[in-house]
């Protein structure tokens, strides 16, 4: 059987949305799974909108820096609330046992 991890979504007022599904998937699908309206996704994941932006925890950031590449950075430099040293485009982190508990905050601003 395969062991599920877990994204933890924070939202502004601190509450936290925690969702559960098998590695392999990527944050911005583990968003979707508990419809998350601040995470929009409208390239369904293939690095072209930028809607699936956050910022990603501060304790976590070192882990999932390495995977970005120079197309993502170009596309989140144009994002509202960019932040180099935290943002991240939730399609392109895929889960794995070791993010297992990753914590990553959404942006209100995507609601607006
Ligand atoms: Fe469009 Fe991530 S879903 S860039």
């Amino acid at each position: 059987m395969t062991k599920h991890v877990s994204v933890n979504f924070v939202h502004s007022d601190g509450h936290k949305t925690v969702v559960k599904m098998a590695p392999g998937f990527s944050v911005m699908e583990f968003a979707r799974e508990a419809d998350l309206p601040h995470i929009p996704a409208t390239c369904g994941g293939s690095m072209a909108c930028g809607t699936c932006h956050v910022h990603v925890n501060s304790v976590w950031y070192d882990k999932v820096k390495l995977e970005k590449d120079s197309l993502e950075e170009e596309i989140l430099e144009y994002e509202k609330g960019y932040k180099p040293n935290c943002s991240r485009l939730s399609c392109q982190i895929q889960m794995n046992e070791e993010l297992d508990g990753l914590t990553v905050n959404l942006r209100d601003d995507e609601l607006l």
